[in-house]
């Protein structure tokens, strides 16, 4: 009886992944037509997309930075097959489309002017509901194991014993060079890139300065976009030069991503001048400097040039 019930539920959420994945212009079947062309694109190998979704285990899930499209398909398949969703802030909503009706979900993120959900109280639910047999995606923004508190979620359910499995996602770092038609690293602007968080990087802070201050990589900074003036003084300070190239991502990967390029010199005062919305990325490095010239940068810095 119970095998039935598996292989009936497996059969359902095949049909239910079909669906989602027809919204995405994508199916399970042996060929596929290409987005916005009426024409067959021939015979394409299958996506192969199979696996399962076990009771009792959390899926630890990146969902990517916004653009439902570069949601993993490993990601759209647990999403359609899972017992209950936790998921977070900056989560867009045509990715949130893809949970069937019915399904279970609980949003932990922040609220406007509230605090989020403490971080033990998301440990417990999730344990809570695997200990109910269910099958758990904990769905995060970007990359889960990129700024994303996933250690202390696996430190949680290690404790309890609840398996678990990490899926990841495209993280704001990569949407954000690929927005502005560049790479992160490039053979003659940067042989390394540094992801850090610039909660530390307040006037008096505490970054080293003088070693975040390299002219050989691309600095990558998360949740910095009340630090701008203290980020562009510091590097300055750490012996960048004024004409240093640095740029401003908002909501990258969405229709509405906005950007600002400039210098470790001026950005304060054109931050100002146009202020952001967050979420935002800075990104420091010589590699700023190709936006201009390529092929792939916005539209809306094309009719600026
Ligand atoms: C708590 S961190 C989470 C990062 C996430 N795990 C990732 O891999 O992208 C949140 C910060 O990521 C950056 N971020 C996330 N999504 C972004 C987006 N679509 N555009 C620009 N920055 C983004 C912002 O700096 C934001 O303050």
């Amino acid at each position: 009886m119970r095998a039935l019930s598996r292989s009936l539920k497996t059969l359902l959420s095949r049909d239910a992944l079909q669906a989602g994945l027809a919204r995405l212009g994508l199916g399970l079947g042996r060929s596929f037509r290409c987005l916005g062309d009426a024409r067959e694109c021939g015979s394409m190998p299958s996506l192969g997309l199979r696996g399962d979704c076990r009771p009792g285990r959390v899926y630890l899930v990146g969902a990517g930075s916004g653009d439902v499209e570069l949601l993993t398909l490993k990601a759209a398949r647990l999403l359609q097959q899972a017992d209950a969703i936790v998921y977070d802030r900056l989560i867009g909503d045509e990715v949130l489309s893809l949970i069937p009706p019915g399904r279970e979900r609980y949003y932990v993120g922040k609220a406007r002017g509230h605090h989020s959900v403490p971080q033990a109280e998301i440990g417990e639910l999730m344990v809570r509901l695997a200990g109910q047999g269910k099958s758990v995606v904990r769905l995060k923004g970007g990359d889960p194991g990129i700024f994303g508190r996933m250690g202390e979620e696996l430190a949680a359910l290690a404790e309890a014993g609840v398996p678990a499995e990490i899926v990841p996602g495209i993280t704001a770092a990569s949407a954000a060079a690929a927005g502005m038609g560049i790479p992160l690293t490039d053979r003659g602007h940067a042989q390394q890139v540094r992801f850090i968080t610039a909660q530390l990087c307040r006037e008096g802070g505490e970054p080293d300065w003088f070693d975040l201050a390299r002219r050989d990589e691309t600095l990558v900074l998360y949740m910095g976009l009340s630090k701008v003036e203290a980020i562009c003084s510091g590097l300055r300070h750490g012996g960048l030069p004024d004409d240093w190239p640095i740029m401003l991502v908002a909501n990258a990967s969405h229709d509405d991503q906005q950007s600002l390029t400039g210098t470790l010199a001026d950005m304060p005062a054109r931050l100002a001048a146009q202020p952001l919305p967050s979420p935002c990325l800075i990104v420091v490095g010589s590699v700023v400097s190709m936006v201009v010239a390529s092929p792939a940068r916005p539209v809306s810095m094309e009719e600026r040039t």
